[in-house]
């Protein structure tokens, strides 16, 4: 039926690569979640290549930076920066206000810049004098090195979950930022699971919640109080097993950025093709129906830039913490890795009193994912909120976040109040 339609040539060379993969002895869990580690196939891009968020910055005709950090425990993470506006003149403007953008699960730092200047916050905030940063979590397209171990060899490289990104990661990228910039504090900005990864720093080294000067959490993921819907319920179940045989099968960077694989589901999504309603109904299931802000005609180049990879440890703990509803550290389930990684056998729930950085809550009613019912009770753990947002928008769902038609009128103005008020 596939091949009958528009751009027949895309859809043949997708099914013909589906075809070939398995001639070279791929498996299907393999074709669709992720290489097995060691096999050698190389899915992280070549370092001379200009990367995907440098062309859609300058595109745009903004400067753009790119900056390696190192954490801690040897990750070599890459930030993206873009210093100053468009229709800045002078290099020796006074000081600028720092914005640090940490995307969520399975993203990248492009997946804010995709839709350009008309629609996307890093590109309003640059031009409003923000000097603007976008971090890229260990593990995606753009942070996969280490000072020792190798992303595509070495599963010793994989095994993080969400708890090092906010132990080790954010500290080193706020201290980066802060040392280069002569600064004392940042806006951060985290969409999901990237404003957990704050949560996380603020109660295991709290002595970065004073570098914060505010942070605001677009529909973050902490304590999940509501029940959890039947599709949530089956693709929760769902991937539990898939998550064990993959992880049986040494599949430990999971959905990472492949143009094959990009192509393949754009095709099969894309506008006018008969087959994009199964691509509606998946991404509504997940994230909440919102027909009026999401623009179907967009899921092709989304596509292009989302999923950017991630450990299945740490798209575990997403799924950990939203199933029992509890913010705490992963258990992987395996006392020795809990035993290597915690100096013990389990850790309690992080300790939201210690977060005591100024937070402005932000939630949508469409959102299935993080609702009022869980926004409200992290406000109350937390002792900081200076806001409790609702999107003044009725079907506003989780990725609206970053991709709803009219975010930047109902969201991004309101942030950049928040952060001009909070100076
Ligand atoms: C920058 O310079 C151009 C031409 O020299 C001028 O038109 C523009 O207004 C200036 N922009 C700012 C922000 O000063
Ligand atoms: C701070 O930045 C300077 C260069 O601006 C660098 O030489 C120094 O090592 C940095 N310090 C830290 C702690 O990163
Ligand atoms: C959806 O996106 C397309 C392509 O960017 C654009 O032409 C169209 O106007 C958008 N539709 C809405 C309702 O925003
Ligand atoms: C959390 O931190 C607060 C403030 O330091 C402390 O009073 C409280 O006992 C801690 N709670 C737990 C469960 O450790």
């Amino acid at each position: 039926m596939v091949l009958h339609l528009n751009g027949v040539s895309t859809r043949f060379a997708c099914v013909l690569a589906v075809v070939l993969s398995s001639c070279h002895g791929f498996s299907f869990t393999e074709f669709i979640v992720g290489p097995r580690i060691g096999r050698g196939i190389a899915v992280t891009p070549k370092s001379s290549q200009i990367s995907l968020a440098q062309q859609l910055v300058n595109s745009n005709g903004y400067p753009f930076e790119e900056h390696e950090v190192s954490s801690e425990d040897g990750y070599i993470l890459s930030l993206h920066r873009i210093p100053k506006g468009k229709f800045e003149n002078t290099t020796n403007k006074p000081r600028r206000p720092i914005a640090l953008f940490q995307h969520g699960l399975l993203a990248s730092s492009d997946a804010f810049l995709f839709r350009g200047p008309e629609y996307d916050l890093p590109y309003l905030l640059a031009d409003a004098g923000y000097d603007v940063w976008l971090s890229n979590m260990r593990g995606n397209i753009y942070s996969n090195k280490h000072q020792i171990f190798d992303s595509e060899k070495d599963p010793e490289y994989w095994k993080f979950s969400l708890h090092e990104v906010g132990q080790y990661d954010l500290p080193a990228i706020i201290d980066y930022i802060l040392n280069i910039t002569k600064e004392h504090s940042l806006y951060f900005l985290g969409h999901s699971v990237g404003s957990t990864a704050a949560f996380i720093m603020g109660s295991m080294r709290p002595q970065y919640n004073a570098k914060i000067k505010l942070h605001l959490a677009l529909a973050p993921l902490v304590y999940v109080l509501h029940e959890i819907s039947f599709p949530h319920k089956v693709f929760l179940g769902s991937s539990v097993s898939l998550t064990q045989s993959v992880v049986a099968r040494n599949i430990l960077n999971v959905f990472p950025r492949r143009d094959y694989f990009s192509k393949l589901l754009g095709a099969l999504c894309g506008n006018g093709v008969p087959t994009q309603f199964l691509c509606l109904i998946f991404i509504y299931s997940l994230v909440g129906i919102d027909g009026e802000q999401f623009n179907s005609s967009y899921i092709p180049e989304f596509l292009s830039y989302f999923p950017a990879g991630s450990s299945v440890y740490l798209t575990s703990h997403a799924m950990q913490m939203y199933a029992e509803g509890d913010f705490r550290p992963l258990d992987y389930q395996n006392p020795f890795m809990n035993l290597q990684k915690y100096q013990g056998l389990s850790l309690p729930s992080y300790n939201l009193s210690l977060v005591d950085h100024p937070v402005s809550l932000h939630y949508g009613d469409g959102d299935t994912l993080v609702t009022e019912e869980d926004i409200s009770f992290t406000e109350s753990r937390l002792p900081r909120v200076v806001g409790k947002v609702r999107v003044p928008f009725t079907h506003f769902n989780h990725m609206d976040f970053m991709v709803g038609s009219d975010a930047k009128d109902l969201v991004y103005k309101e942030l950049i109040y928040l952060m001009n008020k909070h100076r």
